[in-house]
């Protein structure tokens, strides 16, 4: 505690109408120590005075005076001063009194005939003072430093919310890399794969184009050949009449067993056949070399319909239970494009259309342009696409099969190709209906 009050000289204001009964206190005070200095006053505004420009440090105050009483003095000093105590002295005082003086905050009361108490009580009230001021002292640091810490915690929460934030941002940003890396990831996987197969396709087609390419030129000249026998048959044929009797029946029983005349027939019919069947072979090697292309890394003029048959050849095992293929062809110009990855695309599509024909349906696949756009358009009369989903189906990894049965990356892949065209592919479904893709492409390459 700083400064005791009972140390200095005490400032004392004594509302007391009698002058004696003040001396008497005095007195008192001074017999038991107390060391002060002391100003009376009779009425309640030279009261109000004297608490402004004496500033007593305790006060003493008869209870009956001749314009108030003990107790509306107290109230002025409750309300003016509450820091300043008082202690009633009085005559004769009734227990309610008291206990009202008490109650309206008077530190203590003293009897004028029981004067013995004025000392103690005065000291009692100072020291009450004290501590109430010290207490009042150490609530309001007490305050203080919870205000502080109150503040301090809200700052802590700001920078954390702000941190959070920030470490969100962190999160979301991450989140979005982390997708980018998983779908360059998985394109770089499916180029790789379409290069390998491309590879594969090509090798495979090497590998058969050379037998395939003598079994032909064996037919034909086997073809020749077999003409040629016909042709020596048709002569000794000619002169069979001048042959003896035993010899025409031989010859006309071994005729009979190999049934020479649909021999005649049959050998042209096979002939022809086996040429078609190779034909076809040759034409699947032609359509797996277009559709690899591995040979042409750079753009090349190339005819979209070709692309689009051969493709047609490579899924037609997919294709052919479920759904007839309608070609519309407009005749559309070549463009300068990648062939190879437009197959790719056209190949995604024709899949996909294939897959959303439930029983058996209708694929058509048409072509158009206009002044600086061509188009191909594949349509399917399959189930369609849900509203919901059609802003995600570009979306790596966004898939409607079962696990496992697709990947979701064929649209997403097909996308990237077609705009590395400086193309775009439009949408258009009805759920339940079918959906119609179309991949437009500008005529004049966007330069590389
Ligand atoms: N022709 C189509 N008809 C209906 N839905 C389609 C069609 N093409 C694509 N989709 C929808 O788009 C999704 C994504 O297609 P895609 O990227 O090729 O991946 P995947 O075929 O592996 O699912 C499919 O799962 C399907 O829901
Ligand atoms: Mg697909």
């Amino acid at each position: 505690m700083s400064e005791s009050l009972m140390d200095r000289e005490l400032r004392i204001l004594i509302l007391e109408d009698t002058a004696t009964d003040a001396e008497l206190s005095e007195h008192e005070l001074r017999k038991a120590g107390v060391y002060f200095t002391s100003r009376r006053v009779e009425t309640l505004a030279a009261f109000k005075q004297a608490l402004n420009d004496f500033k007593p440090d305790i006060i003493l105050s008869d209870y009956n005076l001749p314009d108030c009483t003990g107790l509306e003095a107290l109230e002025v000093v409750q309300r003016d001063h509450p820091e300043v105590p008082v202690v009633m002295v009085t005559g004769v005082l009734s227990d309610i009194a008291a206990v009202e003086l008490i109650h309206a905050g008077a530190k203590d009361y003293v009897l004028k005939d029981r004067l013995a108490r004025l000392a103690p009580a005065v000291q009692r009230a100072l020291a009450m003072e004290q501590s109430a001021r010290a207490r009042a002292a150490a609530e309001l640091e007490l305050r203080k430093s919870h205000d502080d810490l109150e503040a301090r915690v809200r700052q802590r929460t700001a920078e954390w919310t702000i941190a959070n934030a920030a470490l969100k941002l962190e999160k979301e940003e991450q989140g979005k890399l982390i997708k980018e890396l998983a779908a360059a990831h998985s394109q770089m996987l499916q180029s790789e794969m379409m290069a390998s197969l491309g590879q594969l396709a090509a090798g495979v087609a090497h590998e058969i184009s050379d037998p395939v390419g003598f079994v032909a030129s064996n037919l034909g000249t086997l073809g020749k050949c077999i003409h040629g026998l016909l042709r020596v048959l048709e002569a000794y044929e000619s002169h069979e009449g001048e042959l003896s009797p035993e010899s025409r029946a031989a010859i006309a029983g071994i005729r009979q067993q190999v049934d020479l005349d649909s021999t005649r027939s049959d050998a042209d019919n096979l002939l022809s056949e086996s040429m078609a069947g190779l034909q076809r072979v040759k034409r699947i090697v032609l359509d797996l070399n277009d559709f690899s292309h591995v040979k042409s890394q750079d753009r090349q003029m190339a005819d979209l319909e070709r692309g689009l048959d051969s493709t047609l050849n490579i899924v037609w095992n997919e294709l052919k239970d479920k759904a007839e293929i309608v070609k519309e062809y407009a005749g559309i110009p070549k463009i300068k494009c990648l062939l190879a990855q437009l197959n790719q695309v056209f190949m995604h599509l024709l899949i996909n259309a294939g897959q959303a024909i439930d029983e058996h349906g209708r694929i058509t696949i048409r072509t158009g342009e206009t002044d600086t756009e061509v188009w191909v358009e594949i349509e399917d009369t399959g189930r369609g696409i849900l509203p919901e989903h059609m802003k995600r189906i570009f979306d790596p990894f966004f898939t409607t099969r079962p696990a496992g049965a697709g990947t979701g990356l064929g649209l997403s892949m097909s996308n990237d190709i077609v705009r590395e065209h400086g193309g775009r592919i439009e949408v258009k479904s009805e759920f339940g209906r079918g959906s119609v893709f179309r991949v437009v492409l500008p005529k004049e390459a966007r330069p590389e």
